[in-house]
C-alpha cells in the first residue's frame, strides 16, 4: 500500500485535514468553519477549544473517507504537519490544559493604545524592535496580544505570578493538544511572528521580553519547521509523528515550491499575503514590508527568510458584503456580479477594517467607500471589494521591487479567492504582470504535508534538495495577462492611493 502524508491546515476561519500521496494528488480531506466572535468594533476572538475540536472532528472525517475508498487505511498516513493562521494568540493554564481565555485573532486591533505607549517608550517610534524582529509595532503581532491580556484579564495576569500561564500560536496550542499535553513548541517561523523573537538567531530574545514586559517562561520552545516533534496521543491517527510546523503563508511558499530567491506567491484567503524568498539572508525594507523566516527545513538546515506585505484584509471582505451587507448569498457571485462592469465607476473601497498593514502601516486608517453616486449598484462595490485586495497587492509589488531592486515579473497566486476568474483579470490588470494560477490550490496544505514528509524523509523527499520534490505536481498553471494599458493602470493606483489618504487619521 502506497505511503500518505497529512496536513492540518488551522486557517482564521475553517480548519481542514488534508491527505496527500507523494505526487500532492488529495486522497481525502474535510474541513470545518468554527466560530468568529467581533464582542466589539475591531475585535476578533476564537475559541482555541473550539479550533482544536474541529481539528480532531476534521481528522476523524477525513480518516472514514480515506478508508471508504477501500484503496487506503489510516496506517498508511506516516506523517502529519500543522500549518496555521499565525499571530492568533491563545494562553493556557499549565495544570489544567484549559484556554483562560478566548484566542485574540490576528486581525484584532483591541491593543491600539498599548502599541503606540510602546512606541514612545523608544527613540525609534515605530520602529523600536524592528532590527532584531523585522517587524514594525502594530496591533497585528502576538506580543502586543499577551501584553494586553496580562494587562487586561486577571486570570492570565494570576495565571502568570503563579508560574502556570503558558503562551502559544494557533501551531503550539494544536501541537500541545495532539500530544496531550507532551509539547509545547512553535517553529521558528510563527516564532518569527511574536515579535519575542530574534531574527537572526532564531531564539527568544531576553530583550524583546522586557520590551513587552512578559515573563520568558510562558513561551515554547522553538524547533525548526522539519523534524519529529512527538506523535499524536489519540484518535484515528493515534501513534503518528507530527514532523512539520509553519505559518500558513510560509507553508504556502513552500507549497508553490518557491525554494530560490526571487521566488514569490501571493496566497489570498481572509487576508492576502504576499511571500518573496529571499534565501539565507535577512532582507531589511524600507518600504513598510516585514522581514521574517520562511522556513528551516530541519534543525541543522539553514534558515531561509523571506520579504512579506501583508495585507489584513482580503476574503474576509468578501465574506462581510456576503453575511453582514447579504448582497450576496455565495462568495463565488462577487466575481460574477464585477464581470458584469468594466469598472467601479469611480467607486473605491478601502477595507481598512482594522487599520491598514503594508505598506502603509496606518492603525488610524478605517474601513471608506468613496465615489458613490446614484449610478453605482452592486456590481460596482463588489468590483470595488475585489480592487481592493488587487490595489494592496499592486502596492506592495512596488514596495518590493524598491526594497530588491528587481521587479517581479510574474506573480504566482493561491487561496480561495483566486478561484474568481474575474478577480484574478482584474489582478493582472491592476499589476501589469501576468498572474498564473496552478490548478493544485492547496499550497498550504501541501507545504506543511512535504515540511513533515521531508522531516521522516518520506517518499525520499527533502526540502534543502528541491529536485527530490520533482514528482510533486505543481505544475499546470492559468495565466491571465493584463488587458489595460499603462494610462490607465496608473489612473487606477492614483485613484486608490487618493482613497487611502481619506481612509488614514479617522481613528485618532
Ligand atoms: O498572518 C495571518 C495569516 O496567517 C492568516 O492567513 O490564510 O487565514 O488569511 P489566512
Amino acid at each position: 500500500m502506497p505511503d500518505l502524508v497529512g496536513s492540518i491546515d488551522a486557517g482564521t476561519t475553517s480548519v481542514r485535514f488534508i491527505v496527500f500521496d507523494e505526487f500532492a494528488s488529495i486522497k481525502a480531506q474535510h474541513q470545518l468553519e468554527f466560530t468568529q466572535y467581533y464582542p466589539h468594533p475591531g475585535w476578533q476572538e476564537q475559541d482555541a477549544h473550539e479550533i482544536m475540536d474541529a481539528v480532531n472532528q476534521c481528522i476523524e472525517k477525513a480518516v472514514e473517507e480515506l478508508e471508504k475508498g477501500g484503496e487506503f487505511t489510516r496506517s498508511d498516513i506516516k506523517a502529519i504537519g500543522v500549518t496555521n493562521q499565525r499571530e492568533t494568540t491563545a494562553v493556557w493554564d499549565k495544570t489544567t490544559g484549559k484556554a483562560l481565555t478566548r484566542a485574540i485573532a490576528w486581525p484584532d486591533a483591541r491593543n491600539t493604545h498599548t502599541i503606540r505607549e510602546l512606541a514612545a517608550k523608544s527613540e525609534k517610534g515605530n520602529d523600536a524592535v524592528k532590527e532584531q524582529t523585522g517587524l514594525p509595532l502594530s496591533t497585528y503581532f502576538a506580543s502586543g496580544k499577551v501584553r494586553w491580556m496580562l494587562d487586561n484579564i486577571p486570570e492570565v495576569k494570576k495565571a502568570e505570578q503563579e508560574k502556570n500561564l503558558l503562551f502559544g500560536t494557533i501551531d503550539s496550542w494544536i501541537v500541545y493538544n495532539l500530544t496531550d499535553r507532551a509539547a509545547h513548541i512553535t517553529d521558528s517561523s510563527n516564532a518569527s511572528r511574536t515579535m519575542f523573537m530574534d531574527l537572526k538567531k532564531q531564539q527568544w530574545c531576553p530583550e524583546l521580553c522586557k520590551f513587552f514586559d512578559i515573563d520568558m517562561d510562558i513561551l515554547p520552545e522553538i524547533k525548526s519547521s522539519a523534524e519529529v516533534y512527538g506523535t499524536v496521543a489519540q484518535g484515528a491517527l493515534k501513534g503518528v509523528a507530527i514532523a512539520g510546523i509553519a505559518g500558513d503563508q510560509m507553508a504556502a511558499l513552500v507549497g508553490n515550491k518557491c525554494f530560490s530567491p526571487g521566488e514569490a506567491k501571493n496566497t489570498y484567503g481572509t487576508g492576502a499575503f504576499l511571500l518573496y524568498n529571499t534565501g539565507e539572508k535577512v532582507v531589511s525594507s524600507d518600504n513598510g514590508l516585514l522581514s521574517t523566516i520562511a522556513y528551516k527545513a530541519g534543525p541543522n538546515a539553514p534558515v531561509h527568510y523571506a520579504l512579506e506585505g501583508s495585507i489584513a484584509v482580503a476574503g474576509s471582505a468578501v465574506k462581510w458584503v456576503r453575511d453582514s451587507l447579504g448582497l450576496i448569498k455565495d462568495a463565488s457571485e462577487i466575481g460574477e456580479l464585477a464581470g458584469q462592469v468594466d469598472d467601479t465607476g469611480g467607486v473605491y473601497f478601502v477595507t481598512a477594517f482594522n487599520g491598514l498593514f503594508c505598506p502603509y502601516w496606518d492603525d488610524t486608517a478605517a474601513g471608506t467607500i468613496v465615489g458613490i453616486t446614484a449610478y453605482t449598484d452592486k456590481r460596482h462595490f463588489c468590483r470595488a471589494t475585489l480592487e481592493a485586495t488587487c490595489f494592496q497587492t499592486k502596492a506592495i509589488l512596488d514596495a518590493m521591487a524598491k526594497d530588491s531592486g528587481v521587479a517581479l515579473k510574474a506573480l504566482q497566486v493561491d487561496g480561495g479567492l483566486t478561484n474568481s476568474d474575474q478577480a484574478m483579470q482584474i489582478q493582472a490588470d491592476i499589476l501589469g504582470i501576468n498572474v498564473e494560477r496552478p490548478e493544485m490550490r492547496e499550497s498550504t496544505a501541501l507545504g506543511s504535508a512535504l515540511l513533515a514528509g521531508s522531516a521522516i524523509g518520506l517518499f525520499g523527499w527533502d526540502i534543502n534538495k528541491p529536485e527530490t520534490l520533482a514528482k510533486v505536481n505543481t505544475a499546470g498553471k492559468q495565466t491571465f495577462a493584463p488587458k489595460i494599458d499603462d494610462k490607465r493602470r496608473a489612473e487606477l493606483m492614483h485613484g486608490w492611493e487618493r482613497a487611502v489618504e481619506k481612509a488614514k487619521g479617522w481613528n485618532e
